[in-house]
């Protein structure tokens, strides 16, 4: 695909090769990410950061990814504090914001909604997640993870990778575009675990099956965690529920312990999870006793979200060949550890 001026707003965008290349933009960004250089590549450009629905990483890190471009960060959280609040539609709030940006990021509850502003805005528009929909960036992230996880362990293939995903799998917009992702992929296997009243939504699974992946569908967490590359758990979505006390029938019915992993996993399985966890003991998927567990990336995973926002924000604005051009040798105290 073209990704100069181009929105980005769902996964089914892009073909594999869009994939390698926006990993390999990703790669190029480690210096910067790292803090070990700075560029000012995009001195100058405002980044409109628009979350009308609660979030820490993908709020923060699309703002840090452009900050650390050289851009600025303008940012609206919450319908309350946006004029959106008196009645102001997504088309006008779209026509106007997009006067003050050079690109925006945006979330919102409703499924749909962010393609809709898009097709309002006069700058390009990234969907930062739209309610059960579609989350692109988090499966860019979490399949560069995947890969960089692989890669750790001595394979450089994503072909015939070997998944689980566990929990809210029908409210989850991160599975449903990671889904459509692996689609791009051969021989994938891939073991759907949830209760019945929240699996993997039909026509995601049709997919996965035309693209020819083996599909597995179990209600049991247990038996179904050996033999797998990924363990990708994830939060019931109570936001999508009527009320909490329905989110309540199934808030802790999956929970990943150490003692579960050393029982049922191969020693190498990666444990991955958008975040946030859950981690009210009524919840607690993944539970703190997997902290100091190697093979736990969910704060890897977390991190490489800036390294692929990066890369979104060069391609989209066309910068890629000038990051470097722009950059220095930090001068400040950067010792951390990744
Ligand atoms: N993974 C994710 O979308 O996290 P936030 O809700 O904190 O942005």
């Amino acid at each position: 695909m073209k990704f100069a001026g181009s929105h980005i707003l769902s996964i089914e965008q892009f073909e594999r090769q869009d994939i390698e290349r926006i990993f390999d933009v990703a790669d190029m960004m480690i210096p910067y990410a790292h803090r070990e250089r700075v560029t000012k590549v995009l001195d100058g450009a405002i980044l409109g950061n628009m979350f009308f629905e609660p979030s820490t990483r993908t709020r923060v890190s699309f703002g840090c990814a452009f900050n650390l471009l050289g851009g600025e960060v303008r940012e609206t959280t919450g319908f309350e504090s946006s004029a959106i609040a008196k009645g102001e539609s997504l088309y006008d709030t779209a026509r106007v914001l997009s006067g003050y940006s050079d690109v925006i990021v945006m979330r919102h509850p409703a499924s749909g909604s962010v393609a809709e502003f898009a097709a309002a805005s006069r700058v390009p528009v990234l969907n930062g997640g739209d309610g059960a929909n579609e989350h692109p960036s988090q499966a860019l992230l979490d399949l560069y993870t995947i890969r960089k996880e692989l890669q750790h362990q001595g394979r450089n293939d994503l072909d015939g990778l070997r998944i689980a995903m566990i929990g809210d799998l029908k409210y989850g917009r991160t599975v449903h575009s990671l889904c459509k992702l692996l689609c791009l992929f051969e021989r994938v296997s891939v073991t759907l675990i949830s209760p019945p009243e929240l699996a993997m939504p039909q026509d995601l699974v049709e997919r996965l099956r035309e693209a020819g992946h083996s599909v597995f569908q179990s209600n049991v967490m247990e038996d179904s965690l050996a033999h797998i590359d990924i363990c990708y758990s994830t939060r019931i979505q109570e936001e999508r529920f009527a009320d909490r006390a329905e989110a309540d029938m199934y808030r802790g019915r999956y929970r990943l312990n150490q003692a579960i992993y050393t029982a049922y996993c191969e020693p190498n399985t990666v444990i991955m999870h958008p975040l946030p966890r859950d981690s009210r003991v009524e919840a607690n998927e993944l539970d703190n006793d997997l902290n100091d567990n190697p093979n736990l990336a969910i704060f890897r995973q977390a991190d490489n979200g800036v390294l692929v926002r990066m890369a979104l924000f060069a391609m989209v604005l066309d910068v890629v060949d000038q990051v470097d051009k722009n950059a220095r040798d930090v001068n400040w105290y950067t010792e951390r550890r990744f």
